[in-house]
């Protein structure tokens, strides 16, 4: 679900790709290749946080003694050789670049929300 009426963004369009490619691989991951996974955008109600863009998974979720940590680079729960626990750090180090921020809602047994807030481009 895409909201065709969101205001544009300022932003580097590969930087954007990778994050959503990032987030879209991690939930694959997560739910071994079996579920939905929902990219959905929406208009933010903040002055600042004018676009909203998640990426939903049905996923196992994440513990929360993990949740603190999964933003950091190199954490990974994933076998070794699987992950290299980057592709959140780098997602975090994109989305903050462009003024934005990413926060993620989870909880074991109940999938994961990645969600990322934007500013709009001032209008012209
Ligand atoms: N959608 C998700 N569901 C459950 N756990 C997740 C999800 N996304 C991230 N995680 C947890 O956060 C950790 C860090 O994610 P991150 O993308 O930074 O690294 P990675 O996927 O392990 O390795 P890489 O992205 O470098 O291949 C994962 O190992 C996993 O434990
Ligand atoms: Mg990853």
């Amino acid at each position: 679900m895409l909201d065709p009426a969101l205001p544009l963004v300022d932003a580097n369009a590969e930087q954007l790709i990778q994050v959503f490619m990032a987030l879209m691989i991690n939930a694959a991951d997560a739910m071994e290749h079996e579920g939905t996974i929902t990219v959905r955008t929406r208009a933010g109600s903040s002055p600042h946080e004018q676009i909203i863009a998640e990426v939903i998974d049905e996923g196992p979720g994440i513990a929360g003694a993990d949740l603190p940590k999964i933003f950091d680079p190199f954490f990974t729960t994933k076998a070794p050789g699987r992950g290299t626990g980057l592709g959140l750090s780098i997602c975090y180090g994109i989305i903050t670049d462009h003024g934005g921020r990413i926060e993620v809602d989870s909880a074991v047994g109940a999938g994961s929300t990645f969600r990322i807030f934007l500013t709009a481009m001032p209008a012209t």
